[in-house]
Parts: structure tokens; C-alpha cells; sequence
């Protein structure tokens, strides 16, 4: 028998209409608390990942990550991170494909699996799977700590979210996200970041629940927003790089629940079939922070335009597209590239809820 000491708060909608609102709104605090214990002003503190982490994390050669639906999600913005910032290569795969086909494993590939319950049945199978192919380790990044999940990995990494009550997954995205960037940044510091970088990144993390709560404060022009949508049958969602898996989680919280159709797209596909579908009656939702692709992202947003399509565009100041009758522009703070996608998908949750609420 183990005794909660969870709060009463924890569980209680409070002031807030619907529990994914009050969650929503927790992210700021739940961030802080992926964090807490885990960085220091600029570094990343070793004990984050456990002992001997550092070394398990210096044989590692590559990165298997296995997981469902909103986890899946945050386990392709991770594979660019893995790539880019720690030099490994990774896989992302959902669990419910991965369980059922043959495997050719990689030596020293570190197998990760996201879950906010630990509990969802592909995910455990996947793990239970994986533990007979010789993968170097098993690490679960997961937000409860009494779950099969966790007991059944070699390490895990709690998310620390609280519970999460309201059926579209939403702070248990951001702070799986946080969780895994402290991951990324580890395993670089065993391969090839750069103090200076890790610095930089650390830095970064740090600030995000601040600019997080700037954005939540944008809520009432996003719920104005969000009355442009209430009418329509289809959603298209465009990112370039990892704001396409924002893309895509922002797609799976409108159709879950609003049930308006929505689809994501990397924006430079678009030309590739799916603008046949774009007119006046299908939103285009986009995301734009200044990064080295934002032009390319602004020449797929002209393609819209040309047919008469209806432009959401969530952007840094610094890139944004103008303004204009046909595109609706909502700046937000800038951030540095790597965090991007924390910030991002916030606002793509509040339009997803207020669409669904109206
Ligand atoms: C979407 C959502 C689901 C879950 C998925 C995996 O809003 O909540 O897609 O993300 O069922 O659940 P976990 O993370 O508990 O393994």
C-alpha cells in the first residue's frame, strides 16, 4: 500500500470549465517541475538520468524511440533534436507497427518509449518486445511512477506533469518534450555539444514556462479566433522541420476533439497533391518562428493564398508574414529554435479547445 501525496488541487477543476483548460494552463508549472532538480544555471546536473547515465550515454550509437498518438508526437520533434544536437541517429516508430514486424537492431542503440500513463498496451508490449533484441538499454520518459512502464524499464525519467485528467493529452506533450531535450542534451554532452551550447540550450529551457505563460495570455484572441473554425468540415495544419510534428499534434487535439476533420502536412509537400483541397472553406493553420526555413515556409503560405485560402499563422515577429484580409497573424515571444516547439504547440492547443467549447 503506498499513500498519495497528491493534493486535493491536483484533481479538482477549480475555477477552470473543463480540466484540459485548467491543464492547458498548468504547462508553465509543470515545466519548472520537469526541470527542477535537473539543471543547474547552465548545465545539465548528472544525477538527471540516473547513475552512470553519462557512460551509459557516451556507448550509446543510436536511438530507437517507440510510443502512441500525442507521445508519438513528441518522439519525431525528438528526433531531430537527437540528430542535430547529440550526432545520433533515431527512429521513431508507433508502437502499435513497431510490436508486430521483424527487427534488425543496431548495436548500441538505446530503446526510449514516451507514455504519459506508462500504462497504454502497445507501448508495453513494444517494451516487452524490445527487451528480447538486445537493445544497450531500456529508458521510459513517463508521467506515472507506479506504472508498468516504469517498473519495466532499465531507467526512467518522470515527467513530473501531475495527473493528467482531461482525455486530450496536453501538459504531459510540453513536459515529455522538456524531458526529452534534457535527454538530448546529455547524451550530446557524451558525443559532441559544446559546453557553449549546452549553455545556451539549458538557458533556453529555463525561460520556456515565462514565455509559456506570455502565450497563454493570448487566449482571448485565439478563443476569437477560434470562431472561424466552428463552421468549417476541414483543417489542413503546415510545419516545416519540428514544427511538423507540432503540426501534426496540433491536427490530432482539433479532430479529437471538436471532431472537425484535420490533417498535417510538411508545408513543402503541400504542392505535392493536398493543395488541390485548399480554398476558402479549409483553414490553414501554420506555425512560423524564425528559423532558417521561414522563408521557405512563407513561399509554401503564398501557395495557399493563390487559392484562396484562409491563413492562421502563429509566428515570431521577427518572420512573420504580413498580415493581410486573407492571413490572420498571432506573434508570439521569440524563443530560441530548439524550445520552438514547446511554445508552439501551446496556442494550437487553446484553438483546438475553444473550437471544440464553441
Ligand atoms: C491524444 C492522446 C492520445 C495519447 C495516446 C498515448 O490527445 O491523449 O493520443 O497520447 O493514447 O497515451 P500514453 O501517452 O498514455 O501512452
Amino acid at each position: 500500500v503506498r499513500t498519495s501525496t497528491l493534493t486535493a488541487d491536483a484533481v479538482e477543476r477549480g475555477a477552470f470549465r473543463h480540466f484540459m483548460a485548467k491543464e492547458i494552463h498548468e504547462q508553465p508549472a509543470a515545466i519548472a517541475e520537469t526541470l527542477e532538480g535537473r539543471v543547474s544555471d547552465d548545465r545539465i546536473l548528472p544525477e538527471a538520468l540516473g547513475p552512470d547515465a553519462s557512460r551509459l550515454l557516451a556507448d550509446v550509437r543510436r536511438v530507437q524511440i517507440v510510443a502512441c498518438g500525442t507521445s508519438y508526437h513528441a518522439g519525431l520533434v525528438a528526433r531531430y533534436w537527437f540528430e542535430s544536437i547529440a550526432g545520433l541517429p533515431c527512429d521513431v516508430e508507433v508502437a502499435s507497427e513497431f510490436r508486430y514486424r521483424a527487427h534488425v537492431v543496431a548495436p548500441d542503440t538505446l530503446f526510449v518509449t514516451l507514455s504519459q500513463s506508462g500504462e497504454t498496451a502497445d507501448t508495453l508490449a513494444a517494451l516487452r518486445e524490445a527487451k528480447t533484441l538486445g537493445y544497450r538499454a531500456t529508458l521510459a520518459i513517463c508521467n506515472v511512477p507506479e506504472s508498468s512502464l516504469v517498473r519495466e524499464s532499465d531507467r526512467v525519467m518522470m515527467t513530473r506533469a501531475g495527473p493528467e485528467i482531461g482525455v486530450a493529452s496536453t501538459k504531459a506533450f510540453t513536459t515529455q518534450l522538456t524531458a526529452l531535450l534534457l535527454t538530448v542534451i546529455a547524451a550530446g554532452r557524451a558525443h559532441q555539444l559544446g559546453r557553449d551550447e549546452e549553455a545556451r540550450l539549458v538557458r533556453a529551457l529555463r525561460q520556456i514556462p515565462r514565455q509559456i505563460e506570455t502565450v497563454l495570455g493570448l487566449e482571448p484572441r485565439i478563443e476569437t479566433l477560434a470562431e472561424a473554425f466552428i463552421d468549417k468540415h476541414h483543417t489542413l495544419f503546415l510545419g516545416r522541420g519540428t514544427q511538423y510534428p507540432v503540426a501534426m499534434e496540433g491536427a490530432l487535439k482539433l479532430k479529437e476533439i471538436s471532431y472537425i476533420h484535420a490533417e498535417a502536412y510538411p508545408a513543402g509537400e503541400l504542392k505535392h497533391g493536398p493543395l488541390a483541397l485548399v480554398d476558402a472553406d479549409m483553414p490553414v493553420v501554420t506555425a512560423a518562428p524564425n528559423n532558417d526555413l521561414v522563408e521557405k515556409l512563407k513561399s509554401n503560405l503564398q501557395e495557399v493564398r493563390a487559392r484562396g485560402g484562409r491563413l492562421y499563422v502563429f509566428a515570431d515577429p521577427a518572420a512573420a508574414p504580413a498580415a493581410s484580409d486573407d492571413c490572420q497573424v498571432i506573434a508570439l515571444p521569440s524563443v530560441d529554435e530548439a524550445v520552438a516547439p514547446l511554445l508552439y504547440s501551446v496556442p494550437l492547443q487553446l484553438l483546438a479547445y475553444h473550437v471544440a467549447v464553441l
